[in-house]
């Protein structure tokens, strides 16, 4: 079965039971300065498993693109990607383990046809902060996953959380046995020979952990991901992911293409180009701070191993566009945003291959010095970083090659110190969710701040921001709001916006505990993200919000507000176009 089917099969089996489909959040999230990329379905969901009432009702199920790059040195080996695609299905406090239980096992056993022989499933075996789960255990047997197939694990294994923080769970997962031998008597899906590959993995959300440990959430929810990617492997047979339908083509491409023979250096071109072409297609652009520095690793990654298997890299495009004709019918987003991939892929290798020509020759120069150790010390690594671009994994793959070894510890303490250099212009940039911060950014920042606050007076009080994103020239701002705002309330508000601004309205900045914040009124996306002392911004006594900022001095600086285009954004949310005008 070919992925886009199972996607098919999945989102309609859902509906089927009275699951709303939403659409796939991009993996660069808007609202959630938090994370660098969207890496789990529930992740745009997290308010709503923390109790807020979402449009679509209580059981809801997509397909979310996700990126995770923690496994980026591994990608290269037959199963790990940095992009993949996340199928999930949620109850946001609606059903609960029996349920979701009893519709994987009919959706394994009956749509994908898995024979029940062929699964297993691990279940929470219990400790302090959780009883085992024998509720979870029970429903699988009532379903009829087969005797001796059910295994209890602790909360390395069997508890879901993001992070240190946040809604967490017990989880079951299951998993398929790909029929290879055993590789020992007591082999079971806990062991990584590759006998038994997780499929699923359906959590009972109903705890928060934060750092007085777990208390109990509003609401019990399920929150589930299937892997598409690894689900059509084992369907289709296939030893990797590369072997699919989503990879062949480019892998066939590659081979007619190269002079050298390597697989390795092939499936990380494969996976690289596809990862790089998602994150371009949903606004991601190389640079060498934050999301940015990812996509140039990805990119940069990729175009050493063209070189390795020695393709001419002109070949570049061609190779886009046959991803683009094999993938745009599961992502549409790829066509639409062909020119956009096609010119940010050339530049970046263009300026990669400038850099490289210089890199190496000091990479040499470096490693003729060092031929006691065979180790480059960090600092090395890093100036190759900074002052030619390497990204640190060329390096290493570099002197790997070369029968080196690098300090990569060395190189992350100076590359954290460096981050923090430039915190002012990076990290707090990113935080407050602004790309680039500029006079204007700035000034529009403030802007959304007033916009949500007269938002707030002219709609009602529970308009609350969904997102935003701020351009040198423009605003955007996404609301939640049952209607299309009639041209008198987009007056009012426009009205209101600018009133503040011709008050002159000094904007403040206040250091306070996170509850003091809540208390005080302040409003907030995410309350449970921030830590426990937050900043606080207000505008005189019109809008208090919490914000990593930063903001004007007064709002006189903002000129004048106008509302360009009011709009849908999705269901129940509106989104507003807006630009400040100086006359
Ligand atoms: N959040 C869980 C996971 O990422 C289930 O969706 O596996």
């Amino acid at each position: 079965m070919k992925a886009i089917e199972i996607r098919k099969k999945y989102l309609e089996f859902f509906q089927k039971h009275g699951h709303v489909v939403i659409p796939s959040a991009p993996l660069i999230p808007e609202n959630d300065p938090s994370v660098l990329f969207t890496t789990a379905g529930m992740q745009p969901l997290v308010p709503y498993l923390l109790g807020e009432k979402h449009p679509e009702g209580k059981r809801l199920t997509d397909y979310q693109k996700c990126v995770r790059t923690n496994d980026i040195e591994e990608v290269g080996d037959n199963r790990h990607l940095t992009y993949f695609e996340m199928l999930g299905n949620w109850s946001l406090g609606d059903y609960f383990k029996e349920e979701s239980i009893a519709m994987s096992f009919e959706f394994l056993t009956k749509e994908l046809g898995i024979p029940v022989e062929k699964l297993s499933v691990t279940v929470f075996a219990g400790d302090e902060d959780c009883p085992r789960d024998e509720v979870a255990a029970e429903a699988w047997k009532k379903a009829g996953i087969l005797d001796g197939h059910i295994y209890y694990y602790g909360k390395d294994d069997n508890w879901w959380i993001a992070g240190e923080e946040g809604p967490c769970g017990p989880d079951t997962e299951m998993f398929y046995d790909t029929g290879k031998p055993a590789c020992s008597a007591d082999c079971q899906p806990s062991c990584d020979c590759g006998k038994y590959v997780e499929i699923w993995n359906n959590v009972f959300m109903e705890y928060f952990k934060d750092k007085d440990g777990y208390r109990k959430l509003k609401q019990q929810n399920v929150d589930t991901g299937l892997g598409l990617e690894r689900m059509a492997m084992l369907l289709q047979g296939k030893e990797t992911p590369f072997d699919t339908e989503l990879f062949s083509p480019i892998i066939k491409k590659l081979e007619e293409l190269q002079k050298v023979d390597n697989i390795e250096s092939r499936r990380i071109i494969a996976e690289h180009l596809r990862s790089s072409m998602m994150l371009i297609a949903d606004g991601g652009r190389p640079s060498n701070i934050d999301r940015g520095y990812i996509l140039r690793r990805l990119i940069r990654r990729m175009i050493r191993h063209l070189n390795k298997l020695q393709i001419d890299l002109n070949e570049l495009s061609t190779l886009i566009e046959i991803n683009v004709e094999n993938l745009k019918e599961m992502y549409p987003e790829l066509e639409k945003n062909k020119e956009i991939i096609i010119a940010t892929m050339l530049e970046e290798k263009d300026k990669f291959v400038k850099t490289l020509a210089n890199g190496e020759k000091e990479f040499q120069k470096a490693i003729n010095k060092l031929q006691e150790t065979k180790t480059i010390p960090g600092d090395v690594v890093f100036k190759l970083y900074d002052t030619y671009g390497f990204p640190p994994e060329v390096t290493k793959e570099l002197a790997e090659e070369n029968g080196y070894e690098i300090n990569l510890k060395e190189f992350d303490e100076l590359f954290k110190k460096h981050q923090e250099k430039s915190r002012a212009g990076s990290e707090q940039k990113f935080k407050g969710g602004l790309a680039e911060q500029t006079e204007e950014t700035i000034a529009y920042h403030t802007a959304t701040h007033l916009l949500n606050a007269a938002l707030k007076q002219v709609i009602g009080k529970d308009a609350h921001q969904r997102g935003s994103n701020i351009t040198v020239d423009r605003m955007r701002f996404d609301f939640n709001c049952d209607h299309k705002l009639t041209d008198e309330e987009k007056k009012q508000v426009e009205d209101l916006v600018n009133q503040w601004i011709a008050e002159e309205l000094p904007v403040t900045k206040q250091e306070m505990s996170k509850e003091d914040a809540i208390k005080s009124g302040a409003e907030c996306m995410f309350i449970e993200k921030y830590p426990d002392i937050v900043t606080v911004y207000s505008i005189g006594t019109v809008s208090k919000e919490l914000c990593g900022g930063p903001h004007v001095n007064n709002t006189k600086e903002l000129g004048r507000f106008k509302i360009k285009k009011e709009e849908s954004s999705s269901s129940g949310v509106r989104r507003i176009k807006a630009v400040l005008i100086k006359d």
